[in-house]
């Protein structure tokens, strides 16, 4: 897909790696619905920004826990533009919690932001990417950010790999039923930022990078970067892209 002259949707876009792939689409020339839940300034200040470096951008709230904020979310989208071309699924909640602290309100609220949430507005993106819409016919496209949580096992965060693990399964059943009109992809981050307090330049952050087969730890744009990569190549479907410099091949049992 050129993504010139498309319309993208990115959840959880105010800040971090969302903002990044935010960015990336919009210097491909695609008009980008910058999503957010909690953070109003930051997502004004993406949507400022992307407009200072030309790109038609702006941000739409809505709590993905909520059902009715979802419905919401794409009917705003929808009135905004004339249809929608590329949704990135990115917005997560990561939190420790041990197996046995996890409560019914932990682990309904993350399969609510992480699992539901993805599925939910897959269903109603691909309600707006009928392919015989899109000029030339291509199929939209769908990327769900999973985590190499999902593909190995960590202890103490047990209801966020499992919903993780769903997204994976998520986009492989997805990119069946919804093909050709829609193509849905995975991307498998790695380390890229550590959790918010934590400066990624400290050496505490950089050292975890030593656990990477590569070395080092990654960076949002690497990630920003498979999206368009995922975007332009059009045999891609139902793919898993771990972006982790290999460390999917040498986790596991992590404390
Ligand atoms: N950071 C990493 O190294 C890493 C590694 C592996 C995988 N990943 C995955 O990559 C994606 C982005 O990572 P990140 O670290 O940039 O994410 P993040 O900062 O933890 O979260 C991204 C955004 O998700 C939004 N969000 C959370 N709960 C929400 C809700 N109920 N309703 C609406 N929005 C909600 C928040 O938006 P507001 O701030 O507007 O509330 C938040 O800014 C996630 O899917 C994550 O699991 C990240």
């Amino acid at each position: 897909m050129i993504l010139d002259g498309r319309t993208a949707l990115v959840t959880g876009a105010a800040k971090r790696i969302g903002r990044a792939i935010a960015f990336a689409l919009g210097r491909r020339g695609a008009r980008v619905a910058v999503h957010y839940g909690g953070s109003r300034e930051a997502a004004a200040t993406t949507v400022e920004e992307l407009g200072a470096a030309g790109v038609e951008a702006r941000a739409f709230q809505a709590d993905l826990a909520q059902p009715a904020g979802i419905e919401r979310l794409f009917e705003e989208v929808a009135a905004w533009s004339d249809g929608l071309d590329v949704l990135v699924n990115n917005a997560a909640s990561f939190r420790r919690v041990p197996f046995d602290e996890t409560t019914v309100e932990e682990w309904d609220r993350v399969q609510a932001v992480n699992l539901r949430a993805p599925f939910l507005c897959s269903q109603r993106a691909a309600r707006l990417m009928r392919r015989s819409e899109r000029p030339g016919g291509v199929a939209g496209l769908i990327v769900n950010i999973t985590d190499l949580s999902a593909l190995g096992v960590w202890r103490d965060y047990s209801a966020h790999s499992v919903s993780k693990a769903g997204v994976i399964q998520l986009t492989r059943v997805s990119a069946w039923e919804l093909a050709p009109d829609v193509r849905v992809n995975a991307i498998a981050p790695g380390a890229i930022l550590p959790e918010p307090g934590l400066d990624p330049a400290s050496r505490e952050w950089l050292e975890r990078g030593r656990e990477v087969p590569t070395g080092r730890v990654g960076d949002p744009g690497q990630i920003a970067d498979t999206v368009v990569f995922l975007a332009e190549n059009e045999f891609l479907n139902g793919a898993i892209l771990p972006v982790d410099g290999g460390e999917h091949l040498v986790q596991g049992g992590r404390e």
